[in-house]
Parts: C-alpha cells; sequence; structure tokens
C-alpha cells in the first residue's frame, strides 16, 4: 500500500511515554511504519509524561528499546530517533497542557509542519477525562487549521453507564470522526480478511446463515497468564477484557449484513445491529445454561491466579469464559454462536469456526456409521494464519470408504510480506482520519450492554 501522499505531516502525542504499552507496541509499530516509508516525510512525534527528561533522553531510551528488536539498524533507529522529542507534564494538572501547545507550535514553525495532530492516549482511563478536555480547553480540539484526532485504548469505560458518560463527555468538545477509540483485533489481517473473504467471494455468501450453519465457535485461547497485570486484570476479568470488546466485535463481523457501502459508516452501521440483535439473558437458568466461567489453578511450575502479583487469595475474577450467543434476526435464528477465551490454556489460538449442517439424508456415512461428516470452514486469526475447509472425499478403491479431508490456505503461502501488526495498520488508518476499524460510540454502549449481565451474573 502506497499511502505516504495521502498523509499529511503531522505530530503525534504520546501521553504515557514511558509505559509499557508505547515501548512494547506503539514506538515499534511508528517505526517499522517509518522504515516502510509508509508515514509522511513530515511526521514527528513527541512522547509526552512525568518524568523529568530532555529529548536526548528520550530518544537514547527509545532508540535502546528498538536496538533490542533489530539489533542490526542502528541506522534507520537514528534517523527515526531524529523525530522524537519529548514533553514533561503533570497530566492531572489542567495548567501544564499549554506546554504541549507550546511545543507543538515550536516544533510546527521549526519544521515547517501543518497543525495536523493526532493524540495517542496510552495512559490508566482514569485519565480519558482530563485529558481530552485538558487539551480541547487550550485549543488543540480545534480542526479548523488541521487535523485534531485522539486514540483511546481501552477499557473504554467499565459498564455501559460509565461508557455512556465518557461518549457524552468526549462528543462535547470533539466529533465523532475525532474520536478513535482502539480495538486491536479489528487492526489485525485476519479478522480484516474475513470483509473480504465474505463479500468478495459469491460462492460462501448463501451458505452464510440458518438454513446451513449449525453452529458458530469464535475463540481466542492464550497461553500465557495475566503477568504483571494483576491490578488491572483483577478488576476485569475475561469477560470485560477478552469478550466485551474483540470478541464481540469479531461477532459482529462474523455474523452482519453487507453493508450498503464498504464504508467505515456502512460497516459499524452493521456490525452494530448483530450486537444489537444479540439475545439478553435475564433469568438464573438463562445464565447457568449460557455462561460458564472459571479460573486458572496453579501447577509445579505455575502460580494459579490467585497466587500472581496483585491478586487477593479468595478473588472470584474469572480468567477464562466460555458464553453461547443467539442472534435474533432472520438470519441467524437459533444458530448459537459461542464464545470462549481464558489464560492459561494449553495452546495461543485464536479462530472463527464455521460448522456446517450434516447432510439431510446421511448417505454415505450410513455405511460407517457417522453421523454426517464434517463440513467446517476454520478462519485461524492466528497463529499461523490461514483457513482451512473441511470436508468428506471418497478414498480411492471399491465401496464408499469416506474420509473427512482438508483443503488450506496459510497467509505464509500467500505473501512473502510479513503480516503487519494490527497497531501498524491502526494508527496509519488514524493518521488517514478512516476510523473503520475503530469502534463507534453506539457499539461500545452496546457491547457493554451485552456483558454488564454476565458480569453482574
Ligand atoms: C488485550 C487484553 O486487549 O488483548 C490482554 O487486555 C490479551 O489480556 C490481549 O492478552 C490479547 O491480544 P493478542 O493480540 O495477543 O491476541
Amino acid at each position: 500500500m502506497n499511502v505516504q501522499h495521502e498523509i499529511k505531516s503531522h505530530i503525534i502525542v504520546i501521553f504515557g511515554a514511558s509505559g509499557d504499552l508505547s515501548k512494547r507496541m506503539l514506538i515499534p509499530a511508528m517505526y517499522s511504519l517509518f522504515k516502510q516509508n509508509l508515514l509522511s516525510n513530515k511526521q514527528l512525534i513527541i512522547g509526552a509524561g512525568r518524568t523529568e527528561i530532555s529529548d536526548e533522553a528520550y530518544r537514547q531510551s527509545v532508540s535502546a528499546d528498538l536496538f533490542k528488536i533489530c539489533p542490526d539498524e542502528s541506522s534507520e533507529i537514528k534517523n527515526f530517533c531524529d523525530h522524537l522529542f519529548y514533553q514533561a507534564l503533570d497530566t492531572s494538572k489542567e495548567e501544564e497542557y499549554i506546554k504541549i501547545k507550546s511545543k507543538l507550535e515550536a516544533l510546527q514553525a521549526e519544521y515547517k509542519i501543518d497543525d495536523n495532530v493526532l493524540f495517542y492516549l496510552s495512559t490508566p482511563p482514569s485519565l480519558y477525562y482530563k485529558i481530552p478536555d485538558a487539551l480541547a480547553n487550550v485549543g488543540l480540539n480545534d480542526r479548523s487549521t488541521g487535523f485534531k484526532r485522539i486514540i483511546i485504548e481501552k477499557p473504554f469505560g467499565s459498564d455501559e453507564k460509565s461508557a455512556r458518560e465518557l461518549n457524552k463527555h468526549l462528543l462535547k468538545k470533539y466529533r465523532e470522526k475525532q474520536i478513535f477509540r482502539i480495538d486491536h483485533y479489528l487492526g489485525k489481517e485476519t479478522v480484516q480478511n474475513l470483509l473480504v473473504f465474505r463479500f468478495a467471494n459469491a460462492m460462501f455468501e448463501p451458505l452464510w446463515n440458518s438454513n446451513l450453519i449449525d453452529n458458530v465457535q469464535i475463540y481466542a485461547n492464550e497461553s500465557i497468564g495475566i503477568e504483571n497485570r494483576g491490578g488491572y486484570y483483577d478488576q476485569s476479568g475475561a469477560v470485560k477484557d477478552m469478550v466485551q470488546n474483540h470478541l464481540l466485535q469479531l461477532l459482529g463481523i462474523v455474523a452482519m449484513e453487507p453493508p450498503a457501502k464498504m464504508d467505515s459508516y456502512s460497516i459499524r452501521n452493521e456490525t452494530l445491529k448483530v450486537l444489537q440483535s444479540l439475545r439478553r439473558y435475564t433469568t438464573d437458568q438463562e445464565f447457568d445454561e449460557n455462561i460458564v466461567v472459571g479460573q486458572y489453578l496453579g501447577s509445579s511450575t505455575e502460580n494459579s491466579y490467585r497466587e500472581e502479583k496483585g491478586i487477593g487469595k479468595d478473588s472470584n475474577t474469572e480468567t477464562y469464559v466460555a458464553a453461547r450467543f443467539f442472534i435474533d434476526n432472520w438470519r441467524w435464528h437459533d444458530v448459537p454462536f459461542y464464545v470462549r477465551t481464558g489464560k492459561r490454556l494449553e495452546k495461543r489460538v485464536s479462530e472463527v469456526v464455521i460448522n456446517f449442517k450434516n447432510t439431510p439424508h446421511p448417505f454415505f456415512s450410513k455405511v460407517q456409521e457417522k453421523e454426517g461428516y464434517k463440513n467446517q470452514l476454520v478462519i485461524r486469526i492466528q497463529p499461523d494464519e490461514g483457513i482451512k475447509l473441511t470436508f468428506a472425499a471418497k478414498e480411492p478403491g471399491t465401496g464408499f470408504k469416506t474420509h473427512e479431508m482438508d483443503m488450506s490456505f496459510f497467509y505464509s503461502d500467500f505473501t512473502n510480506k510479513n503480516i503487519p501488526p494490527a497497531y501498524e495498520r491502526l494508527i496509519l488508518d488514524a493518521l488517514l482520519g478512516d476510523n473503520t476499524l475503530f469502534a463507534r460510540n453506539d457499539a461500545v454502549e452496546a457491547c457493554w450492554a451485552i456483558t454488564d449481565p454476565i458480569v453482574e451474573y
């Protein structure tokens, strides 16, 4: 993709510059975009944080981090780091934001950069009110001279009510199209490919409904535990951490109707309709029948969840959830959608699995006393990204000995390019002003409306 000419000269300001996300994801993503010449050649980055350090010290620390990942790229790293600056400020103090404004103005004047700014909030969610508000109070929401956009990390609110309040608050000073609520799952190539797979091929769409699909499974299994995120995770749990955002957004794409156009407005309208059609459970019996939660136990080498740092000995936070959802609309009437996710499971794998119905009459399977043959489509989100179709085939020779066989496609065969990490794509889209792969306010609220009763249960 050559988008360089479309990206206007700009400055990115990262709040929470010394944090883990910035170091592990944001800076490496920006560095990779820089190396591929996908950014404007007039691009600067300002790291903002509490620690008092100079531009040079910030550059050195970023360069040391990048060097660990790309040890052979010292000259590219240096070139990239020449575009970095730093501004210390106490984000909790309104009066400090003028420092960001002055730094932006000085750099814009010195490097002849237009007044386009992308603010990345990689901070604790408690600052999602303060930072956008304080920026707006010094005029840094003003779109008349260039774009002013904000990327907000998850969690966006902690329930439907708080998400609604936060949306309402942000929308007082910003337009919806200035706000980019990040859900990194939507930035994954394989998730975007679902749109192409469904809507660029005529052959799957006629099958994509309750006439032929028996059930759909969407899961994200992780082998890691909660690492050092005890403080956050114990307040969150698997439902809020993974289902409320990533997995429901994925479900929206799997189950949506064809959009009127392939644009952000139309696609997000269709995924919203799916979320609004999800059946709500209200009675204990419905919850018991449709939701299962669990928590990981320890082993001789690994901690149990309750032994992890920052977790109470009697914590009931779930690290695993399996939910059965139904979408009450014409296309999906009574087709179960099983959504599962958990930490410290055997293997890291995320997939969307479409299980088709058996043939109406078990003709060949009767011979082998089987109920039917698996007709299954697996869309592997990660790792070993690809698609696999399983169907029955006859073994050569006499009789009708039948086997389940696979046809597969792997991304690694398709292109020798590495699959770009989600953050690269999403940062680029935010700079282009394309919010298709970001969650819209109404969708975030709809997702919370689905998960709130589950959390409560
Ligand atoms: C994050 C969750 O949003 O997604 C983490 O907070 C989880 O708990 C991660 O580990 C999973 O993302 P990925 O891209 O590794 O599947």
